[in-house]
C-alpha cells in the first residue's frame, strides 16, 4: 500500500438475473485512492474482472453528483455507506480504512425485484409519481420569480421536500419496506406551493392509493428512512402525507353523502 491508498477486501452480490438465484463473491480491490469516490474504486475493480475475462459488477449510475436518484446500494448493512446525508456516488474512499471488508448488496425490498447484481427495479416509485406527483394545468413559460409570492417557510419546505432524489434508500432501510419518506416528500412538495392546490387532495388520494397497490409495507415510525436519507428528507413529510390524505377522504366521502351516498 502506497501513501493515500487501501487495500480492501470487497463481498459483493452478484445474481445475474431476477429469476436466477444470488450470492456473494469476494473480490481484493488494492491500491484504491482515497480521493476516489465508492463508484470510482468499483469503476477499477470491474476494469480488473474485465480484463480476467470475468463480467462486471452492475450497478446503477448517471450523474455521479448526488442530483439523478440513480445511484444506491447497501454498503455493509447501510444505505448509501457510512456517510451521513451522502449518496454513495458522493462517497469517499478516505471514509473507509485500510483492510477493511465492505459487503455491498442491492437494495432489498419485495417491490425492487434485484435485475442484476446491485441493480433493483425501482419502477413502483415511478408509478406512485405517474398516479399523482405532478400540476397538470398548463402553466406557459417561466413566470417573473416574484409573480406568484410564496412564504418563506412555505417555499422553504416546499424546496426541502423537492430535494428527494427517489433514490429508494428509505424503503430499503426501513425493517417494514416502506416508500413513506418518498412519498410524504413528492405529496409536500407541490402541497406546500400555490401551484399545487388545486390537485391536493386529489394528489394526496391517487398517489397514496398507488402507494398501497405495491408491495411496500406500512410505516410505522421506526425513523430509519430519515437516517439513511441522502437528503436527509425529515419525517414530517410523512405526517403532512397522512393529513392531506384524511381530509381528502374524509371530504369525499362528505361529499358522496351530501349527494345521497352512503
Ligand atoms: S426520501 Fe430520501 S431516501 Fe427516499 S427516495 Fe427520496 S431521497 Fe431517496
Ligand atoms: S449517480 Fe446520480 S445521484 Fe448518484
Amino acid at each position: 500500500m502506497t501513501a493515500g491508498t487501501l487495500n480492501l477486501t470487497l463481498h459483493v452480490w452478484r445474481q445475474p438475473n431476477s429469476a436466477t438465484a444470488g450470492r456473494m463473491e469476494r473480490y481484493e480491490a488494492r491500491n484504491v485512492s482515497t480521493d476516489m469516490s465508492f463508484l470510482e474504486m468499483l469503476d477499477v475493480v470491474n476494469e480488473q474482472l474485465i480484463a480476467e475475462g470475468k463480467q462486471p459488477i452492475a450497478f446503477e449510475h448517471d450523474c455521479r453528483e448526488g442530483i439523478c436518484g440513480s445511484c444506491g446500494f447497501m454498503i455493509n448493512g447501510v444505505a448509501h455507506g457510512p456517510q451521513r446525508g451522502t449518496t454513495v456516488c458522493q462517497l469517499h474512499m478516505r471514509h473507509f480504512k485500510d483492510g477493511e471488508e465492505l459487503y455491498l448488496e442491492p437494495w432489498r425490498a419485495t417491490a425492487f425485484p434485484v435485475l442484476k447484481d446491485l441493480v433493483v427495479d425501482r419502477g413502483a416509485l415511478d408509478r406512485i409519481v405517474a398516479a399523482g406527483g405532478y400540476v397538470s394545468v398548463r402553466t406557459g413559460s417561466a413566470p417573473d420569480g416574484n409573480a406568484i409570492p410564496v412564504p418563506k417557510e412555505e417555499a422553504d419546505q416546499a424546496m426541502d421536500a423537492a430535494a428527494c432524489i427517489g433514490c429508494g434508500a428509505c424503503v430499503a432501510a426501513c425493517p417494514n419496506a416502506a416508500a413513506a419518506l418518498f412519498t410524504g416528500a413528492k405529496i409536500s412538495h407541490l402541497g406546500h406551493l400555490p401551484q399545487g392546490q388545486a390537485e391536493r387532495d386529489r394528489r394526496a388520494l391517487r398517489m397514496v392509493r398507488q402507494l398501497r397497490l405495491e408491495e411496500f409495507g406500512s410505516c410505522t415510525n421506526i425513523g430509519e428512512c430519515e437516517a439513511a436519507c441522502p437528503k436527509t428528507i425529515p419525517m414530517e413529510v410523512i405526517a403532512r402525507m397522512n393529513r392531506d390524505h384524511l381530509r381528502a377522504s374524509l371530504e369525499t366521502r362528505g361529499e358522496r353523502k351530501a349527494a345521497g351516498g352512503e
